[in-house]
């Protein structure tokens, strides 16, 4: 059975989430080379999610919400021109990423989502490297989707998908991961969410931080999803051993 790896890199990872519209360089040169590795040595079907960090967040923010025109359009636009950075960086270090605008693919029916994810599976048969990002989607009630939750939604429609999740923390700690004594989980399960205190997200967020990426959870996971896990991102190395199912400092999202 052929496995895809959904990678969703964080907005707090690729940008500065604390200032507007600046983009993490250093970082996204090093995922590029990492993600080449992974790519040549251990698995070549790979869709990447990122967020929205200091682009949408905050345009979202600006705006006070999504109920104006132009508070849509800017954000697409910023979301776009974010993914457009990011699959020029990528693409540069020789990955052969193609941008797919989640808005064109998808539509929100009884505030769930749908993902048309066809064109994206088609696009990995030819050894391309899909990119989705967070965005707005369009329906009878038209929201923001985060990054994440289309990262769930692709991994519970493949037949079989490993979901990695690189943030700018180790993984799910105990309490606040700035509290001294707090301790990283090497596995959550489904169960254990209501004892979890999240920390707040810093920077703007407008779609939940942590909470939402393993509430998501209850509703998505499937037994198609083999494995879920949520690493750092920002540590070197992690990603590639993330891809390449080597990772050990990290948070293991198990159903049961
Ligand atoms: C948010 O995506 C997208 C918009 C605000 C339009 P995410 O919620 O996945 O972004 P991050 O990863 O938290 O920054």
């Amino acid at each position: 059975m052929t496995t895809t790896v959904v990678l969703k890199l964080g907005g707090s990872l690729v940008t500065e989430k604390t200032k507007p519209f600046s983009i993490r360089f250093s970082v996204l040169k090093r995922l590029a080379q990492e993600l080449v590795k992974a790519y040549k040595e251990c698995c070549s079907r790979i869709i990447i999610v990122h967020g929205g960090g200091s682009f949408g967040h905050y345009v979202v923010k600006e705006h006070g919400g999504i109920d104006t025109a132009s508070a849509v359009t800017q954000t697409i636009m910023f979301m776009r021109e974010l993914s457009m950075i990011i699959s020029d960086i990528f693409t540069s270090y020789g990955l052969p990423t193609v941008v797919f605008d989640t808005h064109a693919l998808a539509v929100i029916r009884n505030n769930d989502l749908y993902l048309f994810i066809e064109p994206i599976l088609k696009s990995l048969d030819l050894g391309l490297i899909p990119i989705l990002y967070g965005d707005i989607v369009f329906g009878e009630k038209t929201r923001i989707v985060s990054g994440d939750e289309i990262v769930w939604c692709i991994g519970s429609k493949l037949t079989s998908s490993r979901l990695l999740f690189a943030t700018t923390v180790d993984g799910v700690y105990d309490k606040d991961p700035s509290e001294p004594d707090a301790k990283l989980l090497d596995v959550v399960r489904l169960s254990d969410f209501k004892d979890i205190l999240f920390s707040s997200t810093q920077g703007y967020d407008v779609t939940g931080g942590m909470r939402l990426k393993l509430e998501l959870a209850y509703k998505y996971y499937s037994e198609n999803i083999k494995e879920v896990v949520i690493f750092n991102g920002l540590i070197e190395g992690r990603t590639y051993e993330a891809i390449c199912g080597t990772i050990t400092r990290c948070s293991r999202v198990l159903r049961y």
